[in-house]
């Protein structure tokens, strides 16, 4: 059964806002997007779009389950968006290899494999020979490989492009430079009565969905929300033959090749604040290990630098559900570094939450933050 919702203010433009937006809004809601920059200025654009839940999970659990729950959407969900925005998105399917090069590492491969099966994926480990006959510019030294065809990858900029149009083809109404400072109740315990921007102005809504992104911590909220922001740096260089084909886990920095003859290096995990900047240390030590993973690289050109903010909450779980002391406030943020794999299930799940009434996933509540 469906619920009458009048009208549904997003806060934050980054790949989880703009699906829960674009969806709320194919299902005739009236939604207003409110974004302090411009959409995807955050981590989303940042990102390099790597679909790899059991890579990120590591272990069996709720978090590895949602994971593969969204990932089962990618193929109809970029249907959708291609066919909403006239866009391509750059989806690709051609798996990932992990690259060993010392004993230890070649254990965790190993145990990589193992967990792979308990979900039902086909790892396969490669012997030198066979790794540089699937990928030829691979180091010599590597010692094991082990490849999946199970995990995908998306161009991540491309894909906050598409959403956007196809958000307000939808009639998503989307505010760029309207940060949010707040989200405003009828007295303590009571429901949401607005959004309060930090140029002052107060914007009257019912119902609100955070999905701030690693500001979500920073924004004055009936529940102040434990999330903080942990710096990526990624070097983009061009791909020097022979190419890369598939998406590459090395030790220390992964290799994410774009059709475009991109190659993403990435990516440091920070503490940094709210510091949006690119070092001199990081560079080195990523480009040291992709240089490592693929000698050829040493040639190539540096195109840039990418840099962004995950969302990370203590728990290393995404917050995505209503809260249950304020009608009206909802989540979704925390996503840490798979902001790009889970926005299709996390926009189904909060649609399917305001809309249909359906229970939250008791894993991923705001509660149990207290
Ligand atoms: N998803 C990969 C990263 O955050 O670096």
């Amino acid at each position: 059964m469906s619920r009458r919702v009048p009208a549904v203010t997003v806060i934050g433009g980054g790949v989880i806002g703009l699906a829960i937006a674009w969806r709320l809004a194919r299902r005739d809601v009236r939604v207003t997007l409110l974004e302090r920059h411009t959409p995807g200025a955050g981590a989303s654009g940042a990102a390099a779009g790597m679909l790899s839940p059991l890579k990120e999970a590591g272990e069996p659990g709720p978090f590895l389950d949602l994971g593969l729950r969204s990932l089962a959407r990618y193929p109809e969900f970029v249907r959708e968006i291609e066919a909403c925005a006239e866009m391509e998105v750059g989806y690709r399917r051609d798996g990932r290899l992990d690259v060993a090069f010392g004993a230890d590492a070649a254990d965790g491969l190993r145990r990589q494999k193992e967990l792979q099966e308990t979900v039902g994926y086909t790892g396969r480990l490669l012997v030198p020979a066979e790794l540089r006959r699937l990928e030829p510019g691979l180091a010599e030294d590597a010692r094991l490989g082990l490849a999946t065809e199970h995990d995908h990858q998306i161009d991540n900029e491309r894909l906050v492009r598409a959403l956007w149009l196809a958000a307000e083809r939808e009639g998503v109404d989307i505010r760029s430079g309207a940060g949010a400072a707040g989200v405003e109740t009828d007295g303590p315990g009571g429901p949401v009565t607005g959004v309060r921007l930090d140029s002052g102005e107060a914007a009257a809504t019912e119902t609100v969905v955070v999905a701030a992104g690693a500001w979500a911590g920073a924004l004055d909220l009936p529940r102040p929300l434990p999330v903080r922001p942990v710096r990526g740096q990624i070097v983009v260089l061009r791909l020097v033959p022979p190419a890369l084909q598939r998406v590459t886990w090395g030790p220390g920095c992964y290799l994410v090749p774009r059709a475009d003859g991109r190659l993403l290096v990435g990516a440091t995990v920070e503490e940094a604040g709210f510091v949006v900047a690119t070092t001199a240390e990081a560079t080195r030590r990523l480009l040291e290990c992709a240089i490592r993973v693929v000698p050829a690289l040493a040639g190539a050109e540096i195109q840039g630098f990418q840099v962004g903010l995950r969302p990370a909450t203590p728990d290393g779980l995404p917050v995505i559900g209503a809260d249950p002391a304020t009608p009206g406030l909802h989540f979704a943020t925390g996503h840490f570094r798979n902001g790009v794999l889970l926005a299709p299930e996390t926009a189904e799940l909060v649609a399917a939450e305001i809309l249909d009434g359906q229970a939250p996933d008791p894993a991923f509540t705001p509660a149990r933050f207290g």
